[in-house]
């Protein structure tokens, strides 16, 4: 898979090394930033990643920041995007079979490395179940083009 990935600088240094972890497992990284522990903001790298995984450049996205807070907030307000902050092991694996989560938040500065990698392994490697989540995956779909609509009606009409 060709995966993004993005983190402001509280979670720089966990992306260097989830990168290399994800590439060794054999998937592509695009590395969106930052490139560095100095102080950014957070909304910049979420709009990167979650706009490209919104435009289907890629299939998965990876956002890092203190808390996965931020960036998950900023990610979900993409079409099409499922952004899934997930700190434990269980909500990787059900945001994936459940959710069809693409694009995953983790905090830096709430779960450690070993747990880290963890999480992305399970999350890279949990299919979605379908079935019955299917037809709600589809709900969010028509919520989003219901938003999108009164909101263009709202600009037609000022
Ligand atoms: C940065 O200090 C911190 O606010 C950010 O990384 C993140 O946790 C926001 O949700």
């Amino acid at each position: 898979m060709k995966i993004a990935i993005g983190a402001d600088h509280a979670g720089y240094e966990l992306k260097e090394l989830l990168s290399k972890v994800i590439t060794e497992i054999g998937h592509e990284i695009i590395d969106m930033g930052t490139g560095s522990s100095c102080s950014v903001d957070y909304p910049d790298y979420a709009e990167s990643v979650a706009k490209a995984v919104s435009d289907g450049t890629y299939e998965r996205g990876i956002l890092i920041c203190g808390t996965g807070i931020g960036m998950s907030i900023v990610a979900n307000k993409f079409k099409n995007v499922r952004a899934a902050l997930c700190n434990d092991l269980f909500t990787a694996k059900m945001s994936r079979l459940h959710n069809d989560a693409n694009i995953l938040c983790i905090g830096a500065r709430v779960i450690g490395i070993g747990l880290a990698k963890e999480i992305v392994e399970t999350w890279l490697n949990t299919p979605f179940e379908g079935n019955r989540h299917l037809k709600r995956l589809e709900k969010i779909n028509f919520i989003e083009r219901k938003v999108i609509n009164s909101e263009n009606e709202v600009i037609k009409r000022s």
